[in-house]
């Protein structure tokens, strides 16, 4: 298999395309088909042997990608063979095939392409944790972003938007800001030619922004941290520029501003529970639409180098990949990938849906703005309406007198009660999570937003649906996991209702 090999340090240029073998995977290890790898500045550092970093040579750099898995080690069980997914890494990625740690990869969201899944994790995970985890930006609060047009910035511009911030963009030309202003950003400063102090003192009335996201470092450092506001937070993201900047301590102390490190790759080693929460919110804005990854570039693997350079001469905007073969969105069959097969069936209340693996907690975070499953058919036949009657002691009519209601009721007959269906949600909650997940119960404690639509006669069947809307790891285990339930009516459009719920995952 060909692979993009580092062997003397330098530039891109001195990278080679070469025959390597192909990998076989060890225990807790998946080999991975790259079909799109994302393209970041660390890579362009690292075969320089300017990044923190310094791997033996020869080695292949790209840290992350999508693909297809072809095989996994003995103890993986999380993907298998044929699945479409994501996986981060610390290099290798730049390779038709790639050996990536079972626990770094992830199922990709369903309509999902190879391009964006490779695009996503590494800038979008550093300015969540940045702008979210580290400075706690809050909505109403100022934004500015430097260098908002590159990869980490873009991402930065549009989180910042998704958390209700007013964003300024700060960029180096007039093209590099058209494309942050049609990203979201509230306003815009070229800082090539305009005065960045004085610029920012006009949009913020003199006031300054409260978070500063900063990937660029050199010669803006210092006018942006004096132009901060009151208790802002100042996040040192990278050096892009190239020159690590130094500031004279009485400015945070003046502005009781704190200067706040990011390094992403060490928050996932060291909080992991805590990444994946943030990729689960991040899924969930990308469902909403509220992020968009732009891809400005691909570059077949044997142009890879050329991506490198491009990126170190500022020519690129938002995310460049690298891809292999074919990246479209369907290009592997949900079947194929063994994600959910629905198979519905008339017969009886047997199972509707074909659970095709078990999955772990932390794998629902791809899960996140989608459907995870449809339950069996219940029917909700009179014997049922009558027990759950008797042990409400709620015996109206409507629900109780079959003569009755056949004479007298709208729905020609007696209906079930509201609540009945919805205490159907647990039975149907564990058909799809206790006996697909690797977890010992689920516990449902709390309920939301519940409308009821449709009324169910008696003797019809309702099946629910079962959406992923949030996922909270809780530690020692434990998951709060947030779905929205959907119980459809056999041949009706219209549901007997709609409620979300909480539950604990303990595995
Ligand atoms: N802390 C972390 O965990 C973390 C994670 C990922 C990336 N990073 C760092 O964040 C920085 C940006 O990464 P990225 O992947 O977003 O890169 P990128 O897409 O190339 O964006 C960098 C931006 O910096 C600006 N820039 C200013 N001087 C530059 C120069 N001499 N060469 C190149 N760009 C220059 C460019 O915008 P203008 O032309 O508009 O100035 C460019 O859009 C890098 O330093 C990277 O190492 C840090």
């Amino acid at each position: 298999m060909k692979a993009l090999l580092c062997k003397t340090l330098g530039l891109p240029d001195t990278l080679l395309l070469d025959e390597v073998p192909e990998p076989k995977p060890g225990p807790g290890q998946v080999l991975l088909e790259m079909r799109a790898a994302g393209v970041n500045f660390p890579d362009a550092l690292l075969i320089q042997g300017k990044y923190q970093a310094k791997p033996a040579l020869p080695f292949t750099p790209g840290s992350e990608l999508a693909g297809v898995v072809l095989a996994v080690g003995a103890g993986v069980h999380n993907v298998k063979p044929g699945q479409r997914v994501m996986a981060s890494c610390q290099m290798g990625a730049f390779a038709e095939q790639v050996l990536v740690d079972a626990r770094q990869v992830l199922p990709m969201p369903d309509g999902l392409g190879f391009d964006v899944a490779a695009a996503f994790t590494l800038a979008f995970g550093t300015s969540y944790h940045a702008l979210k985890g580290r400075a706690n930006l809050k909505a109403g609060e100022t934004l500015l972003v430097l260098g908002a047009s590159g990869g980490v910035g873009l991402a930065a511009v549009q989180i910042g938007k998704a958390l209700g911030a007013r964003v300024i963009a700060a960029a180096s030309s007039a093209d590099k800001l058209a494309l942050c202003q049609s990203n979201g950003a509230d306003a815009l400063i070229n800082y090539h030619s305009e005065d960045l102090r004085t610029r920012l003192k006009e949009l913020t009335d003199g006031k300054g922004p409260d978070v500063i996201y900063d990937p660029v470092g050199g010669h803006y450092a210092e006018p942006a941290f004096r132009s901060i506001a009151w208790g802002g937070r100042y996040l040192v993201v990278g050096f892009a520029n190239g020159e690590i900047p130094v500031l004279p301590l009485n400015l945070p102390l003046l502005k009781g501003a704190s200067i706040v490190g990011v390094f992403w790759g060490e928050f996932v080693k060291h909080q992991l529970p805590d990444f994946i929460q943030d990729l689960s919110a991040m899924f969930g804005l990308l469902s909403q639409g509220k992020l968009r990854p732009h891809i400005s570039k691909s570059y077949p693997l044997a142009q890879g180098a050329q991506a490198l350079q491009d990126l170190l001469e500022r020519k690129v905007t938002g995310k460049v990949i690298i891809t292999n073969g074919d990246v479209r969105a369907e290009s592997v069959s949900d079947a194929a990938a063994g994600v959910v097969e629905a198979e519905t069936t008339q017969a009886g209340d047997a199972a509707a849906v074909t659970l095709a693996d078990t999955i772990q907690p932390a794998d629902l975070a791809s899960w996140v703005g989608r459907e995870l499953g449809v339950s069996s058919w219940i029917t909700l036949d009179q014997a049922r309406i009558d027990a759950f009657a008797q042990c409400t002691q709620d015996q109206q009519w409507i629900h109780v007198d079959v003569p009755r209601a056949a004479l007298e009721s709208p729905f020609g007959g007696t209906i079930a009660h509201a609540f009945l269906s919805l205490s159907m949600i647990p039975v149907t909650m564990y058909e799809l999570l206790v006996d697909r997940l690797r977890v010992q119960a689920v516990l449902n404690y709390g309920l939301d937003k519940t409308r009821f639509m449709a009324p169910v006669r008696s003797g019809q069947r309702v099946r629910n649906h079962i959406k992923v809307v949030a996922l909270q790891n809780k530690g020692a285990g434990r998951w709060l996991l947030t779905t929205e339930n959907t119980f459809e009516i056999e041949d009706q459009d219209k549901p007997a209702l709609v409620a979300m719920t909480l539950g604990y995952l303990i595995e």
